[in-house]
């Protein structure tokens, strides 16, 4: 048994005080972060408010923010949780306001999951099975890893464009989309993966910075579904919106030149043919660039972009297979990525 320090967030709102506690206990080896908490509130103070319920990863109510990171309090061993930091400070998840305490309103992340329809819409002209829609364990193995989501909230907690982006669905709405767009049981497909490219705040405002993949408890991979679900709606001709557009000329010019083309690649992110035809918002969009590309040109950094030549031919040409074989893979998740980047790293060294 050893003492261990711990920092609490507290948030009182009938004083709307806001204000860290430290409390120390006996803690036994083995005792996760949410043993600690419910010690502390029937020990120490009555009033220290968190949410939980099975105490075993299922029910995702006690999701919360150890030493910076949102992970679930009774999955985490306090010996864990010391590595990351001594005291071990425990907030509330972030994205959310705070009701009281570690206890946050979950009114804006379940929004999301109504927004984007994940629920199952099965196929009108079938007959009711007498007992439950069957799937094949080949097509469950496409989602199966999304279909492990407790709603915990902690991917949304550390969701860096959740933090600044209301309107985004967020990764657990998106990856339990994936799961009804992956369902051969599901009619509504087509869809949902217009809406989901389509509408603001979808698959094409997620910035790939992978925190939703470190902090989920279930392996729910919600960035790689939403990486799959771009691929798809590409796939499907959902491509008048600015991410497509983006996507395609980014990867032209890497196709072509063997490096990002920064200085076109505004251009064809609005739309060539927007642009030609005099569509406003496309115009709006440009002038939106302005003030990058001012900063860029002061500090010379688009002259030495243009200067900068891309791949040898040889190096041209490796990209130009990589490019080719993954177009030959039918989804994300059959390619093997380590052998991609490692021919990507030929690819550029010998430029
Ligand atoms: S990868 Fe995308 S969805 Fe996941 S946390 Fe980052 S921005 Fe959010
Ligand atoms: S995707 Fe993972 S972290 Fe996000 S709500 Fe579901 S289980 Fe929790
Ligand atoms: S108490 Fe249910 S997941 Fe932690």
């Amino acid at each position: 048994m050893a003492e261990q320090r711990f920092i609490i967030q507290r948030y009182d709102p009938d004083s709307a005080e806001s204000y860290r506690e430290e409390f120390s206990l006996d803690v036994q080896p083995g005792q996760t972060v949410l043993d600690c908490l419910n010690a502390i509130k029937w020990e120490q103070d009555g009033t220290l408010s968190f949410r939980m319920s099975c105490r075993h990863a299922i029910c995702g109510s006690c999701a919360m923010k150890v030493n910076g990171s949102s992970m679930l309090a009774c999955q985490t061993q306090v010996s864990e949780a010391v590595e990351l930091g001594d005291p071990v400070e425990v907030a509330p998840m972030g994205n959310q306001t705070v009701i009281k305490d570690l206890v946050v309103d979950t009114t804006k992340f379940v929004a999301q999951f109504e927004r984007a329809e994940t629920w199952l819409e099965p196929h009108e002209d079938q007959e009711p099975p007498e007992r439950e829609y069957r799937q094949t364990v080949e097509d469950f193995d496409h989602w199966s890893h999304a279909s492990t989501c407790i709603h915990c909230g902690a991917c949304y907690s550390d969701c860096t464009v959740a933090a600044v982006d209301e309107k985004f669905l967020g990764p657990a709405a998106l990856a339990k989309a994936y799961r009804f767009v992956m369902d051969s049981r599901d009619s509504k497909r087509e869809e949902r993966l217009k809406f989901l490219a389509e509408t603001e705040g979808g698959i094409w405002d997620c910035t790939r910075c992978y925190m939703c993949v470190q902090a989920c408890p279930k392996d729910v991979l919600p960035m790689d579904a939403i990486m799959e679900l771009r691929a798809l709606s590409i796939e499907a001709g959902y491509t008048n919106n600015h991410g497509s557009r983006h996507h395609k000329g980014f990867a032209s010019g890497v196709r072509k030149r063997g490096r990002l083309d920064e200085a076109s690649l505004p251009i064809q992110s609005v739309g060539i043919t927007r642009l030609l035809t005099l569509n406003i918002d496309a115009h709006k969009e440009m002038l939106g660039y302005t003030p990058g590309a001012i900063r860029l040109l002061k500090t010379r950094k688009l002259l030495e972009a243009a200067k900068r030549h891309g791949a040898s031919q040889d190096g041209r040409e490796h990209i130009q297979r990589i490019f080719e074989e993954v177009e030959a893979e039918k989804h994300h998740h059959d390619v093997d990525a380590d052998a991609f980047a490692a021919e990507f790293e030929t690819a550029l060294g010998s430029g």
